[in-house]
């Protein structure tokens, strides 16, 4: 990772920040106001972390995807370059000169360096060992990201299993507890590649070998996030992209392989599969803190390092972070892949402020009746994309996907009631606001028809306001989006008195002025910030419960009490703490003002 941080200091992309930094909430801070900033802020290294004012040896290098150059300069290219090969691999073609079938063949050869070398002798990820009650997570610069959350947590760890019989290896980020020195939470959620092995182990009742690498290559890590089916090692793709193979090392205490230029590589065994522990609350990239949950876990026996390494992490919270850059090139590597299922299909966004699963826009080329229901179902039915909560499908006439503007006005212009679809399936397991965990509602929306005609008439938000008032007095603010549309989407703040379908009927009377009405809570929601209010609606809300189609739409988004049958607990916003703030201020840290810690609704 050294190499890495001279390379962004180059290019003008690093921040070193030499001041003593508390890894108790004050470095995670820095690096989400960072990531806030224009195009996604500098990469940070903080030289100096502390815990309990002690300063710690090894650096923290935070927000290293956290700009759209970052990420192209560790693909190496244009994003979009590497989507084009990925399109070229599962729809080749076939040329026909001599010169054509060479090129071919050379790319086809190219090929065999997806598939990672296992070297025999140590790598530089080994240079120091520490072995059984030496290996202490202590030593490590681990964060607390929130002040909520169940304590330190190592946020960007590649996380390494393998399948019973030996034949599948995974790749896969998850969140890491540290309980104890040498006890560590694997936060891998059931519908992961990990957890899949995991009950194979658990099944045999047999201890299970995980080791986690940190640092190295941050290809790695974004390759540890790819939704990559089950099955399939996501060190290939780590191969495709860099055009190099993945060099492996054995684990010195299990017999798993790691990427040998890691920074630190943590190993172990979940000794006992049928044990759990509670782990939790973490503060996650939902903007909300996920609940304590039961978790396996792993005994750490042994702890290796480079030489002279540094300590990578990510904090996670409201959008826009981190994994908006991240995100990214999963959705435009995976859309060739996703066409194979859905051809007809153009382009799709997850917008990161629609939490990404909680929101996908998609562009289809419709044929038949029922294409759209097939898009729609092939959407919630394939891998990690089956998590898509809300799916909006827009004809091949829509305007650019990037233009949220114009795409929510042609949304507007063709919003018919008989094109909604209100189905149910798998959610992630992060979404808290359906009735039960894993299971929800999912709504679909079919924008592919022609233009609707316009029914209701356009007023000012303060007449709509004033019309609105009498009729639900715990209205405090309006907002219109989309008022030229054939369907304006009044966004309407209320202080919740009772649940809102109460009062559909009454708002009934306005259907002259109203056609879609989202009510959300007065409290953190500024109905004026279109970013966040769109972040509040796609996490607030399970459509088979909370969809009202009558003469108006009304569409709840508020948080959800017993009133509303709602029986889970509905966690907190990640929301930064006025006392570390405070401190940062003081030591020169933070610097931003009121509106900026309103626009992203940090407080
Ligand atoms: C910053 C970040 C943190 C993540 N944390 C977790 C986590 O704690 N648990 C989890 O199951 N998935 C987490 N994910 C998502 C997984 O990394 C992703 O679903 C990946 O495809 C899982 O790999 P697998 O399918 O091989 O299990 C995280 C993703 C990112 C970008």
């Amino acid at each position: 990772m050294r190499a890495w941080i001279e390379r962004f200091e180059k290019m003008g992309e690093l921040k070193v920040i030499y001041e003593k930094v508390d890894l108790e909430l004050e470095m995670a801070h820095i690096a989400y106001a960072e990531a806030k900033k224009e195009g996604g802020g500098r990469a940070l290294l903080f030289a100096k972390p502390t815990r309990d004012g002690e300063v710690l040896q090894t650096p923290v290098f935070m927000n290293i995807y956290g700009s759209r150059k970052r990420t192209e300069a560790i693909f190496g290219r244009e994003i979009e370059q590497i989507a084009a090969r990925v399109q070229k691999l599962i729809a080749p073609d076939h040329p026909t000169t001599v010169g054509g079938k060479i090129a071919k063949l050379l790319d086809l050869w190219r090929l065999r360096k997806c598939f990672p070398t296992r070297s025999k002798k140590r790598g530089e990820c080994q240079a120091r060992i520490l072995l059984g009650k030496e290996a202490k997570l202590s030593d490590l610069p681990i964060l607390k990201t929130w002040k909520e959350d169940g304590g330190a947590f190592i946020t960007m760890g590649q996380v390494y299993t393998r399948s019973l019989d030996g034949k599948a290896r995974n790749l896969g980020m998850y969140r890491l507890q540290v309980f104890d020195d040498h006890t560590l939470g694997l936060h891998w959620q059931i519908h992961k590649d990990s957890s899949a092995f995991f009950c194979e182990y658990e099944k045999a009742g047999v201890p299970m070998p995980v080791s986690v690498a940190i640092g190295g290559d941050p290809l790695y890590v974004w390759c540890a996030t790819a939704p990559l089916p089950k099955g399939i090692f996501e060190l290939l793709a780590y191969g495709f992209i860099r055009e190099k193979r993945a060099k492996l090392v054995r684990c010195v205490t299990n017999d798993l392989f790691v990427p040998g230029d890691a920074d630190f590589t943590i190993e172990g065994f979940i000794d006992n599969p049928s044990a759990r522990l509670i782990e939790g609350p973490f503060g996650d990239h939902t903007g909300y803190y996920t609940p304590k949950e039961a978790y396996p876990f792993m005994r750490v026996g042994a702890i290796t390092s480079k030489r002279d390494p540094v300590f990578a992490a990510t904090v996670v919270g409201k959008p826009p972070i981190e994994d908006k850059y991240m995100g990214y090139p999963t959705e435009r590597i995976f859309l060739p892949l996703f066409r194979t299922s859905c051809p007809e299909l153009i382009d799709y966004k997850m917008p990161e402020n629609g939490v990404f699963h909680n929101l996908i826009i998609a562009k289809l080329r419709t044929r038949y009746d029922g294409h759209v229901l097939q898009a729609m179902h092939a959407f919630w039915g394939v891998g990690q994309m089956s998590f898509v909560k809300h799916a909006a499908f827009v004809g091949e006439d829509a305007p650019d996907l990037d233009d949220y503007e114009a795409t929510l006005e042609y949304c507007s212009d063709r919003f018919s009631t008989d094109r909604v679809v209100v189905a149910s399936g798998a959610l992630d397991a992060l979404d808290h606001s359906s009735p039960q965990p894993l299971f929800g509602g999912k709504l679909g929306l079919d924008f592919t028809g022609a233009k609707v005609k316009k029914k209701v008439s356009a007023v000012s938000d303060r007449e709509l306001f004033d019309k609105i008032k009498p009729l639900v007095p715990e209205a405090i603010k309006l907002k219109q989006y989309a008022i030229n549309g054939a369907n304006p989407i009044a966004l309407l703040q209320i202080r919740k008195v009772r649940p809102v379908k109460a009062f559909a009927s009454a708002l009934e009377s306005l259907k002259e002025y109203l056609s879609i009405v989202i009510a959300l809570d007065d409290r953190n929601n500024d109905v004026e910030n279109g970013y966040m209010s769109l972040w509040r609606i796609c996490n607030n809300i399970d459509a088979a419960r909370d969809l009202t189609l009558g003469a108006i739409v009304l569409l709840d988004a508020t948080t959800k009490d017993e009133a509303d049958g709602f029986n889970r607990e509905w966690p907190k916003d990640t929301d930064c703490d006025r006392d570390t703030i405070k401190r940062l201020r003081q030591k020169g840290l933070w610097d931003y003002d009121e509106a900026f810690e309103r626009k992203f609704q940090l407080l």
